[in-house]
């Protein structure tokens, strides 16, 4: 590891339990976190890194969530916005489980599609199916009609974020 690496690393302390999100694509922490509705009022115990040198990527954004363990919807909804992401479960200081998350072929039951028209977007409980066309460049194609949704779109859909600049 590199002197410059391990500085970077010591910036941000270990947590006790909760959950690392590790290696996120660099620059979309805060939509991470915006997309599992961590806001900081509600009180959680949370610390971002952005933009940070990394081993993997040249830079990469971290999440530390505090006595928080994710669900399976949660961590598909990263992995279309991040597909290089890496969960660690912390517990008693020790990651007691680590996974990359992975994009299933197919996507159901979020994002809203952009297409107005859609029929899923008039129908409760939600039923939006997409085929993953293609991961980085992130593109999925609605089953229903046929409109493919690009990052942008995705985080648009899924965010008040109006979309990442490139
Ligand atoms: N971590 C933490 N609190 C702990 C244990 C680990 O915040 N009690 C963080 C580390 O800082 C790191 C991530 O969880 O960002 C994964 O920890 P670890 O597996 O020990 O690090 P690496 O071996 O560097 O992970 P990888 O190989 O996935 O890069
Ligand atoms: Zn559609």
């Amino acid at each position: 590891m590199s002197k410059e690496i391990s500085e970077s690393e010591l910036k941000v302390s270990k947590i006790k339990a909760g959950t690392v999100i590790d290696h996120i694509k660099a620059g979309t922490a805060l939509i991470v976190m915006e997309m599992l509705g961590i806001t900081g009022l509600e009180g959680t115990v949370a610390t971002l890194s952005m933009n940070v040198p990394s081993k993997r990527q040249e830079k990469k954004d971290i999440v530390k969530i505090e006595d928080r363990f994710l669900e399976r919807k949660e961590i598909n909804q990263i992995a279309l916005i991040s597909p290089t992401a890496t969960i660690n479960e912390i517990k008693d200081f020790k990651v007691v489980n680590k996974f990359d998350v992975e994009l299933p072929e197919i996507v159901k039951g979020f994002p809203r599609c952009i297409n107005p028209k859609c029929i899923t977007n008039a129908r409760e409980p939600p039923m939006q199916t997409y085929f993953v066309k293609s991961i980085e460049p992130l593109k999925i194609r609605c089953k229903y009609c046929n409109t493919d949704m690009e990052l942008n779109d995705v985080i648009k859909q899924l965010t008040k974020f109006q979309g990442l600049t490139h």
